[in-house]
């Protein structure tokens, strides 16, 4: 059975629409057949209050002005994707939060493509259940998260 999970492509690279355009393609390539299916995709573009809501837990580490500061800098790219175990196989494909890192240790994520810096590292996504839903809400209210699991258990019965 399927779960969700909340993927965002960070504004660095949403100034390249031929930058999302390969990186949809990473994330829907139909070479195996467990691959993500995009549930949902918004272009966003959040005031300073909305990033401080969003990484609300955050608030008082030593990075949280620049990381609001980051993710006000111009529109960047939700999504809603859907696969097997699809918040670990996210957060796999993207790779460890610092893009130095992922060179080092996991050099075929995206952060490793992708990321530049420790706080434009291009990509997010969800850690748990829990905050799938709230991050999935967040961005997309009108979706029934809870709708989808019925049907998605119906259809795996
Ligand atoms: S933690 O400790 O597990 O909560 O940290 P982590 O999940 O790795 O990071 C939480 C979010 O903060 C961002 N982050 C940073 N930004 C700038 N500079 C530094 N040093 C830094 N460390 C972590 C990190 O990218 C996470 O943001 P999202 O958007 O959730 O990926």
């Amino acid at each position: 059975r399927r779960q969700l999970t909340l993927a965002l492509l960070k504004p660095d690279l949403c100034a390249n629409p031929n930058t999302i355009s390969k990186i949809i393609s990473r994330i829907t390539a139909t070479n195996h057949h467990n691959n993500f299916e995009i549930i949902r995709q918004r272009e966003i573009l959040w005031r300073q209050q909305d990033a401080e809501a969003f990484y609300a837990e955050h608030r008082g580490r030593f990075f949280f002005e620049r990381l609001c500061g980051y993710m006000t800098s111009g529109p960047f790219t939700a999504l809603v994707l859907a696969r097997q175990n699809a918040i670990k196989e996210w957060r796999a494909l993207i790779g460890p939060t610092h893009p130095w890192r992922a060179r080092m240790n996991a050099p075929n994520t995206l952060r490793s493509h992708y990321g530049l810096t420790d706080t434009r590292n291009s990509f997010h996504g969800s850690d748990s259940d829990e905050t799938a839903n709230r991050e999935i809400e967040f961005f997309f209210p009108e979706l029934n998260v809870d709708a989808w699991r019925r049907q998605e258990e119906k259809e795996a019965a």
